[in-house]
């Protein structure tokens, strides 16, 4: 039996990972974060002395640098940053490291570890990129401000400093970042459902959530 796939994309701070992990976790699925791909590698960069501003630099480094390493690093903590965030959003527009990323995810996909018979894949490019004959596609979004207002109280529990303004600052130039540049866009994929929750909890979200899966993988 082939492995099921369940593509999870949208923005920052949409709560698509929350929704990933939950649907991961009803069905018995492996899960995987894509998004600490890309931190791992923004943080290597840096700890590396590369200017994330330096896009051949970036390209030169991803060329080097191994898949294991990029695998130890991601239980690290410190991924959990803005500041890690930040550098992945500078280092996911370049192909080389999007290309370095990519068999992994697909591996992760295509045989998930410890035999489970399916996989849900969290990121931008899922859907279009990575697993685009995956059987669920949903592409969980919120309004702007509210992403931005959800980030902000999550620091603010961390007993960051950040105002709102700096954090809804920091989240349109993400955005920005992820959904102009040429390689792998972060937008949904055509016969992907869009799934709202700038109205509705994370509880609600997970519940709409599993209605479309339960639904899509009915039709087998
Ligand atoms: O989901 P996140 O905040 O951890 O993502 C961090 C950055 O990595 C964000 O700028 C988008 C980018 N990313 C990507 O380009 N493709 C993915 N599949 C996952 C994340």
């Amino acid at each position: 039996m082939p492995s099921t796939i369940i593509a999870i994309d949208g923005p920052s701070a949409s709560g698509k990972g929350t929704i990933a992990r939950m649907i991961a976790e009803e069905l018995d699925y492996a899960y995987l974060d894509t998004g600490l791909l890309y931190r791992a590698v923004g943080m290597l960069a840096m700890s590396d002395g590369i200017n994330l501003e330096d896009k051949a630099a970036i390209a030169a480094f991803a060329e080097t640098l191994s898949v294991t390493a990029i695998i130890n690093k991601l239980s690290a903590p410190a991924l959990r940053s803005d500041e890690a965030a930040t550098a992945a959003s500078k280092v996911a527009p370049i192909p080389a490291v999007r290309a370095k990323l990519l068999k992994f995810q697909q591996d992760f996909g295509a045989s998930p570890p410890e035999g489970k018979k399916g996989a849900v894949l969290d990121g931008r490019d899922i859907g279009t990129i990575i697993a685009p004959n995956a059987k669920v596609k949903i592409y969980v979004t919120a309004d702007t401000a509210v992403r931005a207002q959800r980030r902000w109280k999550e620091l603010q529990k961390r007993g960051e400093t950040a105002t709102y303004a700096d954090v809804l600052a920091d989240l349109r130039a993400r955005d920005e970042r992820d959904t102009k540049r040429s390689a792998a866009p972060a937008l949904p994929a055509t016969d992907a459902v869009i799934l709202d929750n700038t109205r509705i909890n994370a509880k609600e979200t997970f519940a709409e959530a599993m209605k479309i899966v339960s639904k899509a993988l009915a039709t087998d």
